[in-house]
């Protein structure tokens, strides 16, 4: 079998979730740096990847590294690389670039440089003068790091990030990437077996991602990738995938998630959304204030939640009320187990009480934390 390496690139703060998820999934030898998880592959866990990875955003092909410190070297061994054995004659690509610390540091040359040296080697591969870019897309990316570039293709799609996984069809202001929903939950004591609420779902995605992981559904059987219209990646390698994960589904947990928005339409949304991934028979909705509270609902709780910011929704006063009910009920239970993603500075005041973990993490550009409140495991 072909050896070859992959890497799973993630938000910035979540290598070690989808390390896990990667060993999880029986990958070793696994090396991370900054958003990147490498790992050693064969051709068919292109597919088992894509189609199984919660957390990561994409699964990039590594055809090369090297040390480039000039147009020419960057050219040359840009060619040498076997492109013609992954892009076939009509293939459809375009080049991406970044480069940092780097004696290359115009990007758009690095990406017209590494055009040129895939196009020539192709050219003469497939022995022709002009191509009709009508089939497949790859997506190659030049990365250049103190000099050291990464040459790599896109598996899972350039506009189509993991994120996409074909339930959400409509969210509300502000939804969380369901990647980074996904992290939250595995980041946290939930487990298909203790009952989670999330009182401020909006489109519902941390409840869904949670039903979609206690059912043990894989995030990309309903979707499709880059890499399914490759010429080495073979029709079967994703239909044995989705069959492999479909055999995994456990239908027969009975799990418990409450969903409250005080809006009814992010309600209206959740519900189909829920419906859409398949687990709307694993979560209660309903359109409630936070604030109605007058106690934990139930001892031994997880709340997964991600209140507003109030950059986009939510007057100042609003949101320190929302803090405070948190810390009022679900902080005084200590069988609660709390957990908030917010760029609120002013969120441990608030809620009255000094985190017991906190995560630097981005929500898309916005610096957020991830307070992590832990409570009392049941006997
Ligand atoms: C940042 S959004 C949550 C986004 C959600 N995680 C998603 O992925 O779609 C915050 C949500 O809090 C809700 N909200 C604001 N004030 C609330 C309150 N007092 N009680 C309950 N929900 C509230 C808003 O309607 C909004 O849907």
């Amino acid at each position: 079998m072909e050896k070859i390496k992959l890497a799973a690139v993630c938000t910035f703060g979540l290598e070690a979730v989808v390390k896990r998820e990667l060993q999880d999934l029986g990958y070793d030898n696994l090396e991370t740096d900054n958003g990147w998880v490498y790992f050693d592959a064969e051709v068919e866990d292109i597919a088992k990847t894509n189609i199984n990875l919660r957390s990561a955003e994409r699964i990039m092909l590594i055809l090369g590294q090297f040390k480039a410190l000039s147009f020419e070297e960057l050219f040359n061994k840009t060619y040498e690389l076997p492109w013609d054995e992954w892009i076939s004659v009509d293939g459809k690509f375009t080049v991406k670039g970044k480069s940092v610390k780097s004696k290359l540091f115009s990007v758009p040359d690095c990406q017209s440089i590494v055009k040129k040296a895939v196009v020539k080697k192709l050219a003469e591969k497939y022995d022709v003068e002009w191509f009709s870019e009508s089939g497949a897309e790859f997506t190659i990316l030049v990365s250049i790091h103190k000099d050291i570039a990464t040459i790599s293709m896109d598996t899972t799609g350039s506009r189509e990030g993991l994120f996409k996984r074909g339930y959400r069809e409509k969210s509300t202001i502000a939804p969380l990437k369901e990647t980074m929903a996904a992290a939250l939950i595995q980041l946290s004591y939930w487990n298909k077996n203790r009952i989670l609420l999330d009182p401020m779902c909006g489109s519902g995605t941390i409840p869904i991602e949670a039903a979609l992981i206690g059912r043990n559904i894989a995030p990309g059987l309903n979707r499709s990738f880059a890499s399914e219209g490759w010429k080495k990646v073979k029709p079967e390698y994703f239909k044995n995938a989705k069959i492999e994960a479909r055999k995994k589904i456990d239908l027969d947990t009975d799990i418990k998630i409450y969903a409250y928005d005080i809006s009814k339409k992010a309600i209206a949304i959740a519900k189909q959304n829920a419906i859409e991934a398949g687990v709307e028979d694993c979560i209660e909705f309903e359109a409630r204030d936070i604030n109605s509270f007058g106690k934990t609902p139930f001892d031994y709780g997880i709340m997964i939640t991600n209140p507003p910011y109030g950059e986009r929704i939510g007057s100042e006063d609003e949101i320190k009320e929302i803090h405070r009910t948190i810390g009022r009920i679900f902080g005084k239970n200590e069988t609660w187990s709390n957990y908030i993603i917010t760029s609120n500075e002013e969120f441990e005041k608030d809620y009255g009480k000094k985190a017991d973990k906190k995560r630097k993490l981005f929500n898309g550009d916005v610096k957020v934390e991830y307070y992590q409140y832990f409570g009392k495991r049941p006997e």
